[in-house]
């Protein structure tokens, strides 16, 4: 692992001491260096910053730029003390932030919505398709020499035509899935959430259900909605007992809304077909995982946003953010506390 060093650059006057808890394209950091006045401190490296690095990097600074994998609590907060104004983080899921002590403290927060919707969408797609085609099983196959023929009952899987999609939550990454889903003939979408959102539904006349009802009728079900208290968990025994035997889960929001060991038994027991996930719990998940010995579980390191321009312009729009934030302006994207 590459180790990490607190570089800092600086430009301008003092005023405005950040820290930035990762090495982040270019792009970004560009942005900062180059505002007059900001005082860059960086955790140089593609590894996470130890705990004991962040408390100290983030003490007396004004602003924090920070990724989905910092835990940014009351202790992080404290150890930064009164001064910080602004938390940017690079990332649109922000359930690693304590909204609840960071609002307490007056602290402004940016986010990187819309800009990784895409990506994350047509991820979700390849997940997808790569988890009810059987895609990694399949190219094991030809590599370990499993292929030695054709075969008419062989690597059949389910395909998207007449089907019905369940997507939870269906917020701007949801509704982007169902518009590249429906081409490929799906039949019908179902969508939970908090409150029925005809404004997003009428595009694809989904049909607002209970989560219930969601699994019982979904051949596919993709889980996009936020990490939350009341998301957590989720997708448990009883969700995946309402499953059809051959239906097909994925999940690309947050590994916490899906009860592990439940979908380890669902998917061991045949009770659902198949499982793709893009995030799971812990991150990175051991490689001794039960869930990595199942055939038919398709898992793959949180790349949902990672094409190198949304990760450019996460960068940016991240950077943007702080600065803003900093200067007292409004953000380009401010989660609204
Ligand atoms: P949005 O805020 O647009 O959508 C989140 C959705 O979650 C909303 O539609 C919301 O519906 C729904 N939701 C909230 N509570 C519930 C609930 N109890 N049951 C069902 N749905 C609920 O966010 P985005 O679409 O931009 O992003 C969604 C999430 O995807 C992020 O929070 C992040 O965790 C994850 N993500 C993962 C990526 C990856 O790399 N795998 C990349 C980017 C994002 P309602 O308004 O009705 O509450
Ligand atoms: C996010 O932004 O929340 C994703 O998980 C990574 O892009």
């Amino acid at each position: 692992a590459a180790r990490g060093r607190c570089g800092s650059g600086r430009v301008g006057g003092a005023a405005m001491a950040v820290f930035v808890t990762r090495r982040i394209p270019s792009e970004g950091l560009r942005v900062l260096s180059q505002a007059g006045g900001c005082r860059v401190q960086q955790w140089d490296s593609e590894e996470p910053v130890p705990r004991a690095e962040l408390l100290a990097g983030v003490a007396g600074k004004r602003g924090l730029l920070c990724l989905l994998s910092d835990r940014i609590d009351r202790e992080v907060l404290e150890a930064a003390g009164p001064s910080l104004k602004v938390i940017s983080t690079m990332s649109v899921g922000f359930d690693h932030l304590a909204l609840d002590e960071i609002k307490k403290r007056g602290i402004r927060v940016g986010y990187t919505p819309d800009v990784l919707t895409d990506a994350t969408a047509e991820l979700s797609v390849a997940l997808l398709l790569a988890t009810c085609r059987r895609l990694p099983e399949a190219v094991e196959q030809v590599k370990n020499g499993g292929w030695t023929t054709w075969k008419p009952l062989w690597m059949c899987g389910y395909g998207l035509s007449d089907s019905t999609v369940g997507i939870i939550g269906l917020g701007r990454i949801g509704q982007a899935i169902a518009r590249r889903l429906k081409p490929f003939g799906v039949k019908k979408f179902l969508y939970t959430g908090s409150r029925p959102k005809p404004e997003n539904a009428a595009e694809f006349e989904a049909e607002f259900v209970p989560l219930s009802r969601l699994a019982e009728e979904s051949d596919f079900v993709v889980v996009t909605c936020a990490l939350t208290p009341a998301t957590q968990g989720m997708c448990n025994k009883d969700f995946f007992a309402r499953m059809k035997k051959t239906s097909v889960f994925v999940n690309t929001s947050r590994g916490a809304v899906v009860n592990q060991e439940d979908l380890y038994d669902a998917l061991a027991h045949g009770q659902i077909a198949a499982a793709g996930l893009d995030v799971t719990t812990p991150e990175p998940l051991p490689t001794d995982h039960p869930l990595l010995s199942l055939k038919n579980c398709v898992i793959l390191p949180h790349i949902g946003s990672a094409t190198y321009a949304t990760r450019s312009t996460m960068a940016v729009l991240a950077a943007n953010n702080l600065l803003a934030g900093l200067r007292g302006e409004p953000m380009p994207q401010e989660l609204q506390l």
